[in-house]
């Protein structure tokens, strides 16, 4: 069912283990044509399958002169197509075109003046100099006679190349990074000028096409299950599948316990009473809430919630007659750290706690609509679908929920505060207009009393502490704190301390990712 790019132009981005590698495939799809990350040794006819417009190679920590260093085969600069090598990947293209590669007398990092020597095609409306953005320790020392020199830093005498006979290209700076203020420019040369692309690459299309692809394989007599958990992700996939067979959809929501505050009916009003979806509320609080009776360690929260999860699922799918497949939300950026795809082994496998899913015992076909799309392209989807704002761009919220934001024990009390808590802290940023700014905010319920006043004594009894934790980040893999204005950071905390009982103090986490990470276990 995934998307066909058979039938799309369609870049690859091959993956010399680059850490930007997904940030070029979205870069490229901005631009209106689509894109897929592939491995070096991807195998050559899976490439030629696609209706391939051009390829480009991504930077890479190695350098191409050590051993066991990435590589892909000449035969790549070979399947017809226009090839943009970037860093790492303009010296492997240039290396395997006769050229020399070693380390840079002296090596370039951050923003560096080029001066454009050729600005006909790939540099085209570059002025010259431009300020572009470099990371590298090793570069092109020498050239054959068969590539023409398009760019030069003081530093980096061959700073942008071209091959006379062969559409290969290359750039030694990063054009994908927003400091490359030229970047734009390059990409829109070498796709529109030297790919011949035509930009067909659309939201739109996609949800129309997938619509009909999910129509065609699901029978008149099948039914699909969704598990809807409010996020995003779940949710678009709900829309979608609604949109392709109706009522032969069946979504079952979990109410664990600790989900937010009026998140049943938040999942209800948009899903049962606006979509008219056929929408299960498997009310499990209790059950979860025994589960999670007496544990502390976050480790075996997650796995008492995750096990609990699929059990209620499962007695819940088995109600549902018909039921042939499973509809997941699985994104590509899931695909390509997993390493399926055209990714390969060679990806950077990163961890995450979302890959997975439910476990294939369950005996369900897989439907995942959202396979080929990142997260932006995931809630262009959602807007088209005419879900509410207020779903398409919230926040993570994470499986296991309100139980690894309350560290210790997790009891109906402490969720009940949190989930005050939690409220207070979202209509306070949306209030101030900081929600679409952060990538997540959220408070965590710490297992410390904190000293109070009492009267005229200090009292310990039972006064809690909430740390607020509000992140900006691009990819959750590395984050930073919010430099939150003082006065709305105040107003929420007088807001905590005077509308929840228990709460005496609000403190505010100033670390980053890495070494911390979001949640707080
Ligand atoms: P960390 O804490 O690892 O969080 O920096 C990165 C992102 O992952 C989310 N997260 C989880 N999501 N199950 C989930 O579905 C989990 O157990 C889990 N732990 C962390 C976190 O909210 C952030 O978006």
């Amino acid at each position: 069912m995934p998307y066909n790019p058979a039938m799309k132009e369609t870049i690859a981005i091959v993956d010399f283990g680059s850490q930007y590698s997904q940030l070029i495939a979205r870069r490229v799809r901005e631009n209106r044509v689509f894109s897929v990350v592939c491995a070096p040794d991807v195998d050559l006819q899976q490439l030629r399958d696609l209706n391939l417009a051009g390829l480009i190679f991504t930077g890479g920590p190695a350098s191409v002169y050590e051993p066991g260093s990435p590589r892909c085969s000449e035969a790549m600069l070979e399947l017809g197509v226009p090839v943009l090598g970037i860093c790492y990947g303009m010296q492997i293209s240039c290396l395997l075109l006769g050229a020399e590669v070693n380390a840079a007398p002296a090596r370039e990092y951050g923003r560096v003046r080029l001066d454009v020597l050729d600005d006909t095609d790939l540099l085209g409306h570059v002025s010259s100099p431009a300020s572009v953005w470099m990371s590298h320790g090793d570069m092109v020392r020498s050239l054959p006679k068969e590539f023409i020199p398009l760019a030069r830093t003081a530093n980096c005498p061959i700073a942008a190349v071209r091959h006379r006979h062969k559409p290969v290209f290359g750039v030694q700076f990063h054009p994908e990074v927003t400091h490359t203020a030229c970047g734009g420019q390059i990409l829109r040369n070498f796709l529109y000028n030297i790919c011949g692309c035509r930009g067909s690459w659309e939201v739109r299309n996609f949800v129309t096409e997938t619509v009909e692809a999910i129509r065609q394989r699901v029978g008149a007599d099948e039914r699909v299950i969704c598990g809807l958990s409010g996020g995003v992700d779940s949710s678009v996939t709900a829309a979608l599948l609604h949109e392709a067979i109706g009522d032969r959809l069946v979504c079952i929501f979990v109410d664990n316990g600790v989900l937010r505050k009026n998140e049943v009916q938040l999942v209800e009003s948009t899903f049962r009473e606006h979509f008219k979806i056929d929408l299960r509320v498997a009310d499990a609080a209790e059950r979860f809430l025994s589960r999670l009776a007496g544990v502390t360690d976050p480790q075996e929260k997650r796995r008492r919630i995750g096990h609990e999860f699929i059990e209620v699922f499962k007695e819940e799918a088995r109600t549902i007659p018909h039921a042939r497949y499973l509809a997941q939300g699985t994104l590509y950026p899931d695909v390509i750290e997993s390493g399926q795809g055209l990714a390969g082994q060679a990806a950077n496998i990163k961890l995450h706690h979302n890959v997975g899913g439910l476990p294939a015992e369950l005996g369900f076909e897989l439907i995942e609509p959202l396979r080929d799309l990142f997260k932006d392209e995931v809630r262009s989807a959602g807007e088209h679908l005419g879900l509410p704002k207020e779903i398409v761009w919230r926040h993570p919220f994470p499986g296991p929920g309100l139980a690894v934001r309350i560290i210790g024990e997790v009891t109906a009390e402490r969720v009940k505060l949190l989930q005050e808590v939690d409220e207070i802290v979202l209509d306070e940023i949306r209030a101030a207009g900081w929600y679409a700014k952060i990538g997540q905010a959220f408070a965590v319920l710490l297992p410390i009393s904190a000293v109070g006043v009492m009267g005229d004594g200090r009292s310990y009894e039972g006064q809690q502490v909430v740390a607020l934790r509000f992140v900006e980040t691009s990819d959750f893999m590395t984050a930073d704190w919010v430099h939150l204005d003082y006065e709305v950071l105040g107003c929420i905390s007088s807001r905590i301390i005077n509308e929840v009982p228990g709460v005496n103090r609000v403190v505010y986490d100033i670390s980053s990712k890495p070494p911390s990470t979001i949640e707080w276990e």
